[in-house]
């Protein structure tokens, strides 16, 4: 897998207290602001740092995904998030991602081939699904089975085993997709349908999300296409919620797919991956653009817990490069259905412009992130709401496992274990129960 370049010391900064002095070497990467780093600080100066959301603390060291939120740039090892979306594929961005380069013509072949025969499920995964309710949400289904692959994948559980690293990756980039559809399958009571093999990623993915037994299913070219896309532009983004929960879970030695599973778990709520579901459900209860005044002033209400869902990002402060690009798609899905007049994005657009003119938003930086405009391309997709979040999941996948097996093959890993500031009772006796008031 790809190599990690160190940081190196580009200068130092002091910190006193009282008559103690400590020297912070400051430690810059290839890109971005120097990091000071406080590791000696408890030695040095007998304290901690407080950071409760890691908003001014870097994790670790990575060499996958650069963000510049002021001007809203990403990229994954150094190629730019549109021109990936523009001329890449997904499995080509797949093995950028975990090999660090992107890969020429026999490479590639030979990894599509590699995660490709991967994509059947052991035949025993099938029963799970007989144990869920009917209308379990698909994120439960997913994160339940892909925490399950442990036990059905034992010869690729040795994270010791660069080569079974490699192999249980190639397992969840393949079968994670087969689950997301199965689990949609399940859903609404059709038959499982078998991956195909003869198909790319995206449209083997939409084969086996719509197509059903007894009809023959046509690829569109231009809606694989935008889920491709969609693929794409989800892959990865640095040390966000569930990223750093997989690396959390991972730095404790647990097997990858307890690791995914984990990641998956931590994407499912509204502020991260769930915000996409989130975003269709509040358009559709704002339902006309005359609630539109009246729905933003809730917004600004502190005390109605509200949020305009899809907006703001806690890295972007400008823009969010995805976003642009997924408004693009969202014109051409839309055009090649040959939907008009979707309702849903005539909200979100009026939704989008009175948010942007608005000094609240405006003041906090606030600008549509990815989520903004996927979930109505998914919805016109056919996918339903419930299905948002396990897309970013599938497409996760790779980032999460990409950031993992950084993290395994970094000298410097150690148990993630972060420390607190301890505000409950100072030491005191038991009483026992018949003395206590
Ligand atoms: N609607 C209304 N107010 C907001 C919003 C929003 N969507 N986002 C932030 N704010 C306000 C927030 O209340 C705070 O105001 P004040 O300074 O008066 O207290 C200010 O803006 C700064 O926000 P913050 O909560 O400190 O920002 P954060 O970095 O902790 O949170 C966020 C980032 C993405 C969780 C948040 O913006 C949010 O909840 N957005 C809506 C959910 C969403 O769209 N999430 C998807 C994020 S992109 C994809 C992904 O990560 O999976």
């Amino acid at each position: 897998m790809a190599q990690t370049a160190t940081s190196k010391q580009v200068g130092s900064a002091t910190l006193t207290l009282g008559d103690k002095t400590a020297t912070l070497p400051l430690l810059g990467g290839t890109m971005g602001p120097p990091v000071a780093d406080i590791r000696k600080i408890q030695g040095d100066l007998g304290i901690f740092t407080f950071d409760p959301s890691f908003g001014a603390t870097a994790s670790c060291e990575s060499s996958i995904t650069y963000i510049d939120g002021d001007e809203g740039i990403l990229l994954y090892r150094g190629y730019p998030i549109e021109q990936l979306a523009e001329h890449s594929t997904f499995l080509e961005v797949a093995y950028l991602l975990l090999y660090g380069e992107l890969p020429n013509e026999e490479k590639l072949k030979s990894f599509t081939s590699g995660v490709t025969l991967h994509t059947m499920l052991h035949e025993q995964i099938r029963r799970f699904w007989d144990g869920f309710r009917r209308d379990a949400h698909p994120m439960a289904m997913l994160c339940s089975v892909v925490g399950a692959m442990s036990a059905f994948y034992p010869d690729s559980i040795d994270i010791n085993d660069p080569r079974q690293r490699e192999i249980s990756a190639y397992r969840m980039i393949a079968k994670i997709p087969t689950i997301t559809a199965w689990a949609h399958k399940y859903n609404v009571g059709q038959p499982f349908m078998y991956p195909r093999n003869d198909l790319s990623y995206s449209e083997n993915f939409l084969y086996m999300f719509h197509a059903v037994p007894p009809q023959t299913y046509v690829p569109n070219p231009i809606l694989t296409r935008a889920m491709d896309r969609i693929f794409i532009l989800h892959a990865d983004h640095e040390q966000n919620a569930s990223t750093s929960t997989v690396r959390l879970a991972g730095s404790t030695g647990a097997n990858p797919f307890a690791c995914i599973a984990a990641g998956i778990a931590s994407l499912w709520g509204p502020a991260h991956g769930g915000a996409n579901e989130a975003v269709l459900k509040m358009l559709a209860e704002i339902g006309h653009k005359d609630n539109i005044p009246a729905f933003i002033a809730q917004v600004k209400d502190k005390n109605s817990h509200v949020k305009l869902m899809g907006f703001g990002h806690r890295v972007y402060k400008n823009f969010d490069p995805r976003a642009k690009i997924m408004q693009k798609t969202c014109y051409e899905v839309l055009g090649e259905l040959g939907i008009k007049n979707d309702p849903m994005l005539d909200l979100a657009i009026e939704l989008e412009k009175i948010a942007l003119e608005d000094p609240y938003f405006v003041e906090r930086k606030l600008y549509p992130n990815v989520d903004f405009y996927s979930g109505i391309i998914l919805k016109a997709m056919g996918f339903p709401t419930t299905m948002f979040t396990p897309i970013f999941a599938l497409a996760r996948t790779v980032g999460w496992i990409s950031q993992w097996m950084e993290m395994i093959e970094d000298p410097q890993q150690r148990i993630g274990r972060p420390r607190q500031i301890y505000t409950g009772a100072v030491t005191r006796d038991y009483v026992p129960v018949d003395k206590r008031s």
